[in-house]
């Protein structure tokens, strides 16, 4: 067994936290069963190959097959669960809020495209909102495990479209889920990735 092994990041708010949006029991089963067996599963993987000890978005950049998704998916679950926040900020500000208007007209107009990018996902995959190195944006449907990081893009905002992400709490009712989405998104957040780019 190696030592450098990769963790499961807690929740950065309580599991009841983003109630009646997103509830604890998906919050339970999507973090602690689903995220941590990627992890887990990643970590089996990379034992005593050439990834071992490698920083995750190298070996995202560098795998493919089951490494790669799995990789994949715990850094996409990471990402996506330090997004939300029980009190979030209801809309982007400064200059993510400047490069939203000047790409999409404004952040209601950015939210239903992405929205129904999700919507017309077909199957399991992710919705991203990411951003090249001169701050243009881009909205990015992924399949599966699939991230803008293998783009070059770097990641700002992401739409977890596998049915793990809101089965519990909405059936097959991805509209509401995605909906319920956007009530937790906080874009201090965003925008924060934005500027840090
Ligand atoms: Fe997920």
């Amino acid at each position: 067994m190696t030592t450098s092994k990769f963790s499961l990041a807690p929740l950065p708010y309580d599991i009841s936290a983003l109630e009646p949006h997103i509830s604890e029991q998906t919050l339970h089963y999507h973090h602690d069963k689903h995220m941590a067996a990627y992890v887990n599963k990643l970590n089996e993987l990379i034992d005593g190959t050439r990834f071992e000890g490698m920083p995750l978005k190298q070996i995202i950049c560098q795998s493919n097959g089951a490494i790669f998704n799995n990789a994949a998916q715990a850094w996409n679950h990471e990402f996506y669960f330090a997004q939300f926040s029980p009190t979030p900020q209801k809309s982007p500000e400064g200059m993510l809020s400047a490069a939203i208007e000047a790409c999409y007209g404004g952040v209601e107009a950015l939210k239903e495209k992405m929205t129904a990018d999700a919507l017309s996902l077909f199957g399991s995959g992710w919705v991203w909102l990411a951003a090249d190195d001169k701050g243009e944006l881009y909205v990015v449907s992924k399949p599966n495990a699939g991230t803008p990081l293998t783009e070059g893009l770097t990641p700002l905002l992401t739409i977890d479209v596998w049915e793990h992400a809101y089965y519990i709490d909405y059936r097959n009712a991805r509209t509401d889920g995605v909906k319920a989405f956007w009530e937790v998104l906080d874009w201090s957040v965003i925008s924060a990735r934005y500027d840090k780019r």
